[in-house]
């Protein structure tokens, strides 16, 4: 074992005693993430420490997760969500079986709850991606096992957490930093401002009328950040929403399912382009994010997203470590690492 004095005490891992830690390993094993405000405060902050933890210091994790079985069943298409969830259970000594429900939608075979008391026989988790954000709830409250959101219509929790680890490695901390979502306010920007919140950051979203962010989700974002000391904004006008901004987030403007609507929406995105000018009305120290994928020239440009201020790449990186931490809290991991120290 490599010996790192900060992080390691005769016996165990000290992040591991770290309050926050203790209380998310206690209250989240066999827990569902639906949604980000299905976690505390503190639960954010610890599944972020144990990601940057496990950043760190991955070969004491090797065996954490020892025959752990895993279902990824994916409506839609994926590369950094499958494959980081892959490596993140397979680098713990647990598998995963990939179903691709692509061309079978789930609830189309049989019900939904019939394949949950099936799925909960054979693995330990069910990692779902899907159009109706129904579909997660259904499975979730009919499965014994952690079903976690790897992306639905109405949020993308994996991918917020991996990004706000990503906010604190670049900056330190996300308390007190502007953070600016420009785009359309759906599943992505929905998860940001739930986690922004929690951290304590202010978070503004700029979209266009008609494509904000669902009432119910800012109304508990809102309640979240009034605690935090923060606040969470919603404007029309990205030029006014990027002014002094730390981060500037911006996603697809079609998300997956919304094909349709491509010739419709693309003059309706177009001022929301995130450019060079636009970047240039931001802070000086400010950060370019994107999920992935993009589509460059159309919500982001080249000169953008290749720029130094771009940090889409380390975001990607991310979502393999803050998902492992999750997976450590959900399937109760920490105690096997305790076990092979
Ligand atoms: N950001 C993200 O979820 O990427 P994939 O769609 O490739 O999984
Ligand atoms: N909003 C995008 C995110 C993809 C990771 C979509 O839903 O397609």
């Amino acid at each position: 074992m490599a010996s790192r004095t900060l992080e390691h005490t005769p016996g165990g891992i000290a992040v591991h005693k770290d309050p926050d830690i203790l209380a998310a390993a206690e209250r989240l094993r066999g827990e569902d993430l639906c949604s980000i405000a299905d976690l505390s405060s503190s639960e954010v902050r610890a599944i972020l420490k144990l990601g940057h933890e496990v950043k760190r210091n991955p070969g004491a994790y090797r065996h954490a997760l020892d025959a752990k079985q895993m279902v990824l069943m994916f409506e839609k298409a994926s590369l950094r969500t499958r494959l980081s969830f892959e490596s993140g259970i397979n680098t713990m000594g647990g598998n995963a079986i990939f179903v691709d429900q692509t061309k079978s939608p789930l609830g189309e075979r049989e019900t939904i709850a019939d394949v949950a008391r099936n799925l909960e026989r054979w693995v330990d988790m069910i990692v779902l991606r899907t159009y109706a954000h129904d579909t997660i709830t259904e499975m979730a409250a009919n499965s014994r096992v952690p079903v976690v959101n790897a992306l639905s219509d109405f949020e993308h929790p994996c991918q917020a957490l991996a990004d706000f680890m990503t906010i604190e490695e670049h900056f330190g901390t996300a308390a007190a930093l502007n953070f600016t979502y420009v785009g359309d306010g759906n599943n992505v920007c929905h998860s940001l401002m739930l986690t922004g919140a929690q951290l304590g950051a202010n978070v503004t979203i700029a979209t266009p009328r008609g494509y904000s962010p669902d009432i119910e989700i800012v109304t508990i974002a809102r309640e979240i950040a009034q605690a935090n000391g923060c606040e969470v904004r919603l404007l029309q006008d990205p030029q006014v929403a990027v002014e002094g901004a730390d981060a500037v987030y911006t996603d697809v403007c079609v998300s997956m399912g919304y094909e349709h609507e491509s010739t419709k929406r693309a003059p309706i995105f177009r001022p929301f382009q995130v450019n060079e000018a636009l970047m240039a009305k931001a802070s000086q120290r400010a950060v370019f994010m994107h999920c992935l994928p993009a589509r460059r020239g159309e919500e982001v440009t080249d000169a953008v997203i290749d720029s130094p201020q771009s940090i889409v790449f380390d975001q990607a990186e991310n979502r393999l470590h803050a998902q492992k931490a999750l997976l450590l809290l959900l399937l109760g991991g920490l105690a096997n690492v305790e076990k092979f120290q």
